[in-house]
Order: C-alpha cells, then sequence, then structure tokens
C-alpha cells in the first residue's frame, strides 16, 4: 500500500471517537516529537554550526526536547493544559498561566528523553507521554486518572505508539511527514521469551534473584539497552518481562511512575499485558509526589504472575 492510502494518525483518532480535545493535544505532542526526532539527527550528524531554533546557546538534547514540548503546547491557542510535569523540571508548570479561560481538561507527564545517555552511541531513544484527566497529583490511582499514553522511538525508523483506552496503535514517521498506521490493535504475547533485567545482580534482594534465576534457567534470552522505552516495545512485540526491581539501597528502584511507569503500564493493560511493582498493581498506586518511583515488572501476563509469585515469597 502507497504511504498516501494509509490512515494518518489525525484521522485514526477521530475514527475512534477520540474527545476533540485529547485529539488535539495527542497531535500536538507528536508534532513535537517530529521535531525531536529532527534535532536528535543533526545532533548526531554534528550539525552545531546552526544553533537550533529554542535558545541561544546549543542546549543539550534532553532539556531541548523538554523545551519544545513545552513551546509547542504554549503556542496552542484553541485548548490549555492544566498540569505540566516533567523529568526535566523540578515542579508542575502552568504552561497557559494567563489564559484561565482556556479549557484545561488534561494534563501532562512527560520523560521528554528517554535513555539519553546512549545518544552518543546512536541506540534508540524515546519521548514517554502521560495524559491525566484531572491534576497529575489528584490523590486518585493512576487507573482512574490516566487518560491516555504514548511513546515515541527515534530508531532506524521513528514510530509512536498510542492508547487513549480503545487499543494500542502503532504508526510511522513517513517520509512525506505523516505519521501513517502500521500496526493497529497490538496485543503482547501471553507469554515470550525475553527478559530485561535492571539494576546490579549485587544490589538485588534474594526473591528477585530467585526471579532472575528462573527465567535463566529456563533459557529466556536477554535484551537490555538502557532505555526502558526501547526495552518495553521489545517486550510488546515479542513478549516478555522488563525489570527494574527494588535495589537493596534503593527499596523503590529508579524508575518514575508518573512519567514512565503508569505510562507504560497504561499501554501494556491496553495490549493484554500486566505491570506490577510486585505486590500491587503499578496503575492501582496513587501518586503522591512527583518524582516519585517504583519498582517494575511489566511484560507478559504469563512472566509478570511469575515475578509477582517470587517477589510475594510464594
Ligand atoms: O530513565 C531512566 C533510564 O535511563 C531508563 O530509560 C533505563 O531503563 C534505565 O534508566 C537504565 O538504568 P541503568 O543504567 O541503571 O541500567
Ligand atoms: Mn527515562
Amino acid at each position: 500500500m502507497e504511504y498516501y492510502e494509509r490512515t494518518v494518525l489525525r484521522t485514526h483518532l477521530s475514527n475512534k471517537n477520540i474527545d476533540h480535545d485529547l485529539r488535539r493535544l495527542i497531535s500536538n505532542l507528536s508534532k513535537s516529537a517530529q521535531y525531536i526526532a529532527f534535532e536528535i539527527k543533526k545532533s548526531l550528524r554534528g550539525d552545531t554550526e546552526n544553533q537550533n531554533t529554542y535558545g541561544e546557546i546549543q542546549l543539550k538534547l534532553d532539556v531541548l526536547a523538554d523545551t519544545i514540548i513545552k513551546k509547542r503546547l504554549s503556542l496552542e491557542t484553541s485548548f490549555g493544559v492544566k498540569d505540566f510535569a516533567s523529568e526535566e523540571q523540578e515542579n508542575i508548570i502552568n504552561i497557559h498561566p494567563d489564559k484561565e479561560e482556556m479549557s484545561k481538561k488534561y494534563s501532562i507527564a512527560v520523560d521528554p528523553l528517554d535513555g539519553s545517555s546512549l545518544i552518543k552511541s546512536n541506540l534508540t531513544i524515546g519521548t514517554i507521554f502521560g495524559i491525566y484527566s484531572g491534576s497529575i497529583i489528584s490523590g486518585k490511582p493512576g487507573r482512574d486518572n490516566l487518560v491516555a499514553a504514548m511513546y515515541v522511538m527515534y530508531g532506524p525508523e521513528t514510530t509512536l505508539v498510542y492508547s487513549a483506552g480503545k487499543g494500542v496503535h502503532e504508526f510511522i514517521f513517513d517520509p512525506a511527514g505523516n505519521w501513517t498506521l502500521k500496526s493497529e490493535n497490538i496485543i503482547i504475547p501471553e507469554k515470550g521469551k525475553l527478559f530485561a533485567p535492571g539494576g546490579l545482580r549485587k544490589d538485588w534482594t534474594d526473591e528477585h534473584k530467585k526471579f532472575i534465576n528462573d527465567l535463566e534457567e529456563q533459557g529466556y534470552k536477554i535484551r537490555y539497552s538502557g532505555a526502558f522505552v526501547s526495552d518495553f516495545n521489545a517486550m510488546l512485540k515479542n513478549g516478555g518481562i522488563f525489570t527494574y526491581p527494588a535495589l537493596i539501597n534503593k527499596p523503590q528502584g529508579k524508575l518514575r511512575l508518573l512519567m514512565e511507569l503508569q505510562p507504560l503500564a497504561f499501554i501494556v493493560e491496553q495490549a493484554g499485558g500486566m505491570a506490577t511493582n510486585g505486590l500491587e498493581n503499578i496503575l492501582d498506586i496513587i501518586p503522591k509526589k512527583l518524582d516519585q518511583r517504583s519498582p517494575i515488572y511489566i511484560g507478559s501476563k504469563h512472566e509478570v504472575q511469575l515475578a509477582k509469585k517470587y517477589i510475594n515469597g510464594e
């Protein structure tokens, strides 16, 4: 099928009857991702002669990605964003401070450049977006506050995966400059053959060590790149489990609940998989602070359920 015959993201969102403001918000964020992809390529080519459009000085790519997302949201004149939270910011930001009259239905939490330390080795990195219905810290569990999640991967191709609660769908950024549909209603295999073990073995708990030993004995193959978004995507496509567990000196692990874990947990559940911290479902956790972290076991149902058994000492 020719690219021009394929469904583009905007049409897909409208066919799925996604709320009008949410559609515009997703489109706005997807556009930011296009600019981020462009800046990453420019930086990899060493093309730093022309300063990027967003600052007098050359910004680090993760700060630049954050700036692009914020600027594009602030240029939006038809709807407002309630809270904006980012890994690059300590506090929640008001994007439209002097436009109280704009409808402010949604909040956004973003990891602007997940895995950014991999840029220099030309490995795949990404952006993660969580779209929340109320305030970001709402007193509600993620399950009752997240309305959509999306991630973009800057790899051999730039791809976008989103869910607005009506399945998980993947788009590819085509040569004509459109997000065109690649796969619809993605379902994660019930069981896989891959595992991605975060953290150092010497820092793992005994329960976690036993779980990983079990996978190794069963012949699971390791796939760990150092970018959560890419390793998660590998599990979504092939089946298996990504883990960043509680560590002896860091019982909450490393990854952030609002910007990384709940958005991808939303997507994995929509795809028929699971995400837990070992004891509790990731989407059942009530976020209390912006930089809250949690251990994570995410992927196919079979492996996540097995992890739960080990972590619970069963
Ligand atoms: O965002 C944090 C992150 O870079 C993830 O993308 C990745 O999964 C993890 O940290 C890698 O951590 P480590 O270097 O400890 O393996
Ligand atoms: Mn990250």
